[in-house]
């Protein structure tokens, strides 16, 4: 009797201590994004051209992204800090990643997997819009589905993203800079000069 009253009261301190480790890890998060969002934004949208919109991804595109940046084979662009960024914010992503363990990118990307992605408003010329759809469509489409405005475990939102960003994305990798999917590169090597242009402007033709 003593000794099952024992067993209860241990499996009781176990749940206990269950929900304070869950409320510890919600807390963390926060800590965890705080530094992102800085450059991100809230909710992982913010107003810098150069700074790519992330609330909404997939966790396992994100989780792939990050450890990119951290085994930097990614490219880490400098940014410019914006203005209201926490003080002595890293200055680009390689940076901002370097000190997070495994566990918190999980959780840093399990907590924008719930967020919304939100489309830029941007200044896009219709007629080179339509043209890049129909470059999309051809050559895009088989993977970045509906003008790649879904979020999923394989690639970034291409929709409503940042033209600047896509555009150096293109660009970096054309050059071999940032690894891309097999299967992916003979599309790419498809567009010339105007058609990474018109292509851009099509996502950002997405409202
Ligand atoms: C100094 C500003 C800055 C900070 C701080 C920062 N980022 Fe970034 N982030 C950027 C820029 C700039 C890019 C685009 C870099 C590039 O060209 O690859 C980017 C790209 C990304 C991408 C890739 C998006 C895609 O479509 O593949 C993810 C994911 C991301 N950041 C998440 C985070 C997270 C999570 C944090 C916090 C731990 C963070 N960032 C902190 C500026 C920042
Ligand atoms: C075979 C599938 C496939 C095809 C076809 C394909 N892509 Fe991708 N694309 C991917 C994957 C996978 C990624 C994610 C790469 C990574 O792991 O970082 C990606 C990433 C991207 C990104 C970066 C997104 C981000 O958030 O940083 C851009 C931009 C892009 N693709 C543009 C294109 C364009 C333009 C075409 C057509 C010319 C194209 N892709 C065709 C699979 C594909």
């Amino acid at each position: 009797m003593m000794k099952n009253y024992t067993g209860y009261a241990l499996l009781a301190a176990g749940a206990l201590f269950g929900i304070s480790v869950a409320t510890g890890a919600s807390a963390d998060v926060n800590k965890l994004t705080e530094s992102c969002t800085g450059c991100h934004g809230k909710g992982g949208s913010s107003t810098e051209a150069a700074i790519p919109n992330i609330g909404g991804y997939s966790a396992e595109y994100m989780k792939g992204a990050l450890k990119l940046y951290k085994t930097k084979e990614r490219p880490c662009p400098e940014v410019k800090i914006p203005a209201g960024a926490k003080k002595g914010s890293k200055s680009d992503m390689c940076q901002a990643v370097k000190d997070l363990s495994d566990a918190d990118i999980k959780q840093i990307a399990e907590s924008y997997a719930e967020q919304k992605f939100v489309r830029t408003p941007q200044k896009f010329d219709p007629a080179l819009a339509k043209k890049g759809k129909g470059l999309h469509d051809k050559l895009c489409e088989k993977c970045h589905s509906e003008g790649g405005s879904e979020a999923s475990d394989d690639s970034g939102v291409l929709a409503g993203q940042k033209m600047a960003y896509l555009e150096e994305q293109i660009k970096f990798f054309t050059e071999g800079k940032r690894p891309m999917a097999k299967k992916m590169k003979p599309k790419l090597e498809e567009l010339d000069k105007a058609g990474v242009e018109a292509i851009v402007h099509y996502y950002g033709s997405f409202k």
